[in-house]
């Protein structure tokens, strides 16, 4: 096998946990009229068949403003802006109209593509789309009556799922409608935000020309928590002159995500329709490609302190007394309590892991993981799994092992393979408690 095959199949083995997470899921992606219009719309189309075929229940919403502008321009219509939103008349809905109708059915067309020498062969998507979307016209601003400008009023989330359950992919467009039959002209970024939070989804993907959020030192942020990116957009808005500018696609899509994670919406996730293979990266590996945004939870994993030490102890006491771990003197663990990672909610510390580590072997020991008895459950002892997994790619570990004689089996299914105490560094063996008589598991720390 070569190198480049090897890769493959290691790549394809660490994708397979994304795989299971997402098949069954709802996700929301929202494609700008400059996404559909990009060389690399090809590229993303097939990953959305890819993302169909893996059972991911898809809901599509386009929009079309430079399509619209092309539009405009060729009938020498100028189109007003009021308060950054473009004031609809007759004649410009008409444009929105035709430019809206063009971007589906080139969304539709290359959905359809099946030929045999595409990476899209037998896909046979289905793709549907109708009257999901209720409008309201935003009225009158500031005295400039806006005519066809609208915001989303409800959609027919049932409906909806509906569709979804029959395998269908739902494309919404950025055009509502009223009960009065009247047709409106919606912002792309309100479609798919209202879209994502009356079907629960478990994302919403945006596509902008930028790969995602960057921070003062240019460096891209793979994560951005509701309220720093909120704090971003206020700043950007705090430093606009004029309230009729335009505002910058990234503004617009930060806040789009902030107003979905309001709305309940966990993940959110900004990527770049520019780059081939950017929706697949942030989908199904570790550090992704663009950034997500997600809401502050009461809960935080975080490193111990020496404060913490009396909590741990409350924590891990109980499970000293009944044997299944190994006992810690105070005086112990305020030494090691920098080994200690821990997941407080509301103050209290809920859930600790332990990482020794051994730099000459270059293998870590995974101890003491421990989710507080009424939060069990919540793949709490996966999170600081992760977190421990993490640390020890850190500090350049190639291996974790732990020794254990009541969870042999959780730790299995995780991924650890049993070994033998002769493994252990020699450090290790030398403490070695015989009459516990721990099975030694392993897991080797992969690369990537
Ligand atoms: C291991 C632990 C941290 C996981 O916490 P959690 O993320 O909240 O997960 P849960 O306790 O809900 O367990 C998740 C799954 O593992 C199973 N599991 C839990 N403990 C197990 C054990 N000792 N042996 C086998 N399976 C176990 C659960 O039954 C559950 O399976 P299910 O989803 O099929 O029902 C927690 O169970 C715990 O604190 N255990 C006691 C401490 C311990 O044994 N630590 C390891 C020694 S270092």
């Amino acid at each position: 096998m070569n190198d480049d095959t090897k890769q493959y199949v290691n790549w394809f083995r660490h994708s397979s946990p994304y795989i299971n997470a997402h098949r069954g899921n709802t996700f929301v992606l929202m494609l700008s009229g400059e996404a559909v219009a990009h060389a690399n719309f090809a590229n993303i189309v097939h990953d959305i068949a890819l993302l169909n075929s893996l059972g991911v229940r898809l809901i599509l919403v386009h929009g079309s403003r430079p399509q619209i502008n092309e539009r405009l321009q060729l009938k020498q219509i100028t189109s007003q802006l009021h308060h950054h939103l473009r004031v609809t008349d007759q004649d410009t809905l008409t444009c929105v109209i035709e430019a809206s109708a063009i971007v589906r059915a080139e969304i539709e067309a290359r959905l359809s593509l099946g030929l045999p020498n595409t990476p899209m062969a037998g896909s046979r998507i289905k793709v549907v789309s109708g009257n999901f979307v209720t409008a309201k016209p935003v009225g009158v601003l500031d005295g400039v009556d806006m005519a066809h400008t609208g915001e989303v009023r409800r959609l027919d989330a049932d409906a909806i799922a509906q569709q979804l359950d029959d395998g269908n992919i739902v494309l919404l467009s950025h055009l509502g409608y009223s009960p009065t039959g009247e047709l409106f002209n919606l912002s792309v970024e309100d479609v798919a935000t209202c879209a994502a939070a009356s079907v629960d989804a478990d994302k919403l993907v945006l596509f902008g020309a930028d790969k995602g959020v960057l921070d003062s030192s240019g460096q891209l942020r793979s994560e951005l928590l509701t309220r720093k990116a909120e704090r971003l957009v206020g700043q950007y808005l705090a430093s606009l002159e004029d309230a009729d500018q335009p505002h910058t696609e990234l503004s617009r899509h930060i806040e789009a995500a902030v107003n979905a994670c309001r709305k309940g919406v966990q993940r959110c996730h900004l990527v770049s329709y520019k780059e081939d293979g950017a929706l697949l990266a942030e989908l199904f590996t570790r550090d992704g490609s663009g950034t997500m945004v997600l809401p502050e939870s009461y809960e935080q994993l975080r490193q111990a302190t020496v404060e913490d030490v009396g909590a741990v102890l409350e924590l891990i006491q109980p499970l000293e007394r009944d044997g299944t771990l190994v006992r810690r003197s105070r005086e112990v663990l305020e030494n090691e309590i920098d080994r200690f990672t821990l997941i407080e909610r509301d103050g209290v510390v809920i859930g600790c892991a332990a990482l020794y580590p051994f730099m000459q072997e270059s293998v870590g020991e995974l101890a003491c993981v421990v989710v507080s008895a009424e939060y069990k459950g919540g793949a709490r002892g996966d999170e600081l799994l992760q977190a421990i997994e993490e640390r020890a790619r850190q500090q350049g570990l190639k291996q974790l092992f732990v020794l254990t004689t009541k969870t042999a089996h959780w730790f299995i299914e995780r991924g650890f393979c049993e070994s033998d105490v002769e493994t252990l560094p020699n450090e290790k063996k030398a403490f070695f408690n015989l009459q516990r008589n721990s099975k030694v598991f392993t897991r080797d720390l992969s690369a990537d």
